[in-house]
């Protein structure tokens, strides 16, 4: 059996659905799975194919060509040259061999270093260049840090699809060509975005911005369902890329002996009292992917963490850094647990979010249990976060 199913008259989806992946790059859960798009489009005198899928799954697109009745591919053209989109090109290369490999020049490097494909294998193009498939016309937009240096977008400009590889795609395996379930897809599509598109976040914005003066009928990404509704997606980029933060606090924690928990609990109804929307995230078995789309917009972190050999817990260190690398566009954070006999785990965990352009609220570490006035500290707290988010407007 074999998939070759029409997204426009010539243009056809060849790629491959993965139920069952559950890891990418061996860090990232994937709960609903993925898929790794593949476009054939035939025009009157060229045949380009647009993307490969991931090397696990080569079978399924060469089966879906040969389904398709493919006589010959002049080109196949990398947006992007992860080897989830990429790898699958060597064994295209052989069964096609007239077909040029079409990407940018930074594209071109990393595939020979990644693939060992030959140099003479490549057409690079500029910025804006464009390239005949007969009554159809391909025009490259260089799109880099989507998430690589190197990516581009495509835009088909008769039929009016743009083919954006990552850029607006969802880890989402789906038999729906096109989004039909929208709520579905916002939240894959807001956990893909988390995860992958977040620290460039500024380019990102940009990138918007390039494609706004196109006519678009469809966005087909290179994971998860096509978009023929496109103003869908681009609002939601828009919302997550814009600088504006929520009425929000996010409270990654973790505790060894109930001490953290109380504080933390006590801490959330203090918040909820004050009419701020709370998540709390308990880092023993975190679904990291939940938690980076919970920074998407939330205006502020509270890190919660008992003291381990005078620092702060493993797991907090990790979500630290997991905020850090992502790069979200917080506003303020603070840290809030205890101690048994001393700690430096303030001094610490700050230092460890130097990329975040953020405000440190005056933390709250105890020692012991919670007493009294520690609660009353908890309250300052809360009392500061609302005033400031009230400042935000
Ligand atoms: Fe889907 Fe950056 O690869």
């Amino acid at each position: 059996m074999s998939l070759g199913r029409e997204l426009k008259p010539n243009i056809y989806a060849v790629g491959a659905i993965d139920w069952d992946r559950r890891l990418f790059d061996e860090l990232i859960p994937l709960p609903d799975g993925t898929s790794y798009n593949s476009y054939l489009i035939k025009g009157s005198e060229k045949t380009a194919l647009i993307d490969t899928v991931d090397p696990t799954m080569t079978d399924v697109l060469v089966r879906n060509l040969r389904g398709l009745e493919v006589g010959g591919i002049d080109y196949v053209v990398a947006n992007h040259a992860e080897q989830d989109h990429s790898g699958s090109l060597p064994k295209i290369l052989d069964l096609y061999p007239g077909a040029k490999v079409v990407c940018t020049p930074k594209c071109k490097d990393l595939l020979m270093d990644l693939l060992l494909i030959p140099e003479d294998k490549f057409i690079t193009v500029a910025d804006g260049e464009t390239l005949s498939l007969g009554n159809k016309t391909l025009e490259f937009i260089h799109a880099p840090w989507v998430h690589w240096p190197e990516t581009m977008l495509t835009y088909l400009r008769e039929d009016h699809v743009i083919f954006t590889c990552d850029f607006l795609g969802s880890h989402l395996a789906t038999s729906g060509l096109f989004v039909t379930d929208e709520a579905r897809v916002y939240e894959a599509a807001k956990r893909y975005y988390a995860e992958i598109m977040m620290p460039f976040r500024t380019t990102i914005g940009k990138n918007l911005e390039r494609i706004k003066s196109l006519e678009i009928e469809i966005i087909a990404p290179s994971h998860g369902p096509a978009y023929d509704k496109p103003e869908f997606i681009l609002n939601a980029y828009r919302d997550w890329t814009s600088d504006a933060v929520k009425n929000e606090v996010i409270i990654p924690y973790i505790s060894m002996h109930g001490s953290t928990k109380k504080m933390v609990d006590y801490f959330t109804e203090a918040l909820i009292d004050r009419g701020i929307t709370v998540k709390q995230f308990n880092l023993s078995e975190p679904d990291i992917g939940k938690l980076a789309m919970a920074l998407v917009d939330a205006a502020t972190v509270v890190l919660g963490s008992p003291t381990v050999l005078v620092g702060p817990h493993p797991k907090v260190v990790y979500a630290a850094c997991l905020a850090n690398a992502l790069r979200p566009k917080l506003k303020f954070a603070s840290i809030i647990g205890s101690y048994g006999w001393g700690s430096r785990m303030v001094e610490q965990l700050t230092g460890m979010l130097p990329n975040l352009k953020l405000e440190i609220l005056e933390p709250v570490v105890i020692k012991g249990v919670p007493k009294e006035a520690d609660f009353g500290a908890l309250d300052r707290l809360a009392d500061e976060i609302m005033n400031k988010h009230k400042e935000l407007g």
